[in-house]
């Protein structure tokens, strides 16, 4: 198993701390390596707030979080980092990347966390670029670039470390049906061929559907959709 979510709960305090918001009252499941999941539920109903803590980029309230075994409640922040940028690769709706690097550079900031660029990195980054029909535009700024591009340099550089979990929120939302579809294509193909596990946040039944399981979100709880 690489992913077990333990009874997670999610409250938040409104800014004069006078009132709760409980968006997850228990939320358990589990991801094996390798596995596709599909996350559904009407808007608000909390999909964010759950990427947000199986990511670590937020902590529950209570229950845990416990990724190849050990319970990221007990990881100090630095080693907390490491895992996010090691293990666990982000999409978010909007490619987030940095418009003053080029489309390689931006593939590469992952790596720069933890190490000097080398070759290696480099080649890697080229096949993986190359693999998604960005290898002309290696050297092109995110601003010369469509959206459904930007996409693709943003799939890339959430790969560049081979994680073994890949978080997406909305990943397609931003797209038109047919770039999305070939966004949702390379998606499982890559899924495929790594063996790295994907969560996706999708409203999208397109991509939902094409996922091994599907959970629903509803009043603060999870449930297996299909
Ligand atoms: N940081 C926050 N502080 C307070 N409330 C929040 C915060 N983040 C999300 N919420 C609230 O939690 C609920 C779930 O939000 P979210 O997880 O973004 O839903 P979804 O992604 O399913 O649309 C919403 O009511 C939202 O307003
Ligand atoms: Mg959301």
């Amino acid at each position: 198993m690489l992913l077990d979510i333990r009874e997670v709960k999610k409250q938040y305090q409104n800014p004069e701390g006078t009132e709760t918001l409980e968006v997850l009252r228990g939320v358990s499941f589990q991801v094996d390596a390798g596995e596709s999941m599909a996350i559904v539920g009407p808007s608000g109903s909390g999909k964010t707030t759950l990427l947000n803590l199986v990511g670590s980029l937020d902590v529950p309230s209570e229950g845990a979080v416990v990724f190849e075994g050990r319970d990221l409640s007990g990881l100090s922040g630095d080693e907390l980092a490491r895992h996010r940028n090691q293990s666990v690769g982000f999409i978010f709706q909007g490619h987030h990347l940095l418009p003053h690097l080029s489309v390689l550079e931006n593939v590469l900031v992952p790596v720069l966390a933890y190490a000097a660029v080398t070759p290696v990195h480099e080649e890697k980054a080229r096949k993986l670029l190359d693999r998604v029909g960005l290898d002309r535009r290696m050297e092109h700024r995110p601003g010369q670039l469509s959206g459904g591009e930007c996409q693709r340099v943003a799939f890339v550089r959430a790969l560049i470390n081979e994680p073994r979990l890949l978080l997406a929120d909305e990943p397609t939302g931003a797209l038109d049906r047919t770039t999305a579809d070939g966004l949702t294509a390379l998606l499982l193909e890559l899924n495929r061929e790594s063996n790295t596990a994907m969560i996706v946040v999708t409203h999208a039944a397109s991509l939902a559907d094409r996922m091994q399981r599907q959970l629903e979100i509803a009043d603060g709880l999870i449930h297996e959709a299909r």
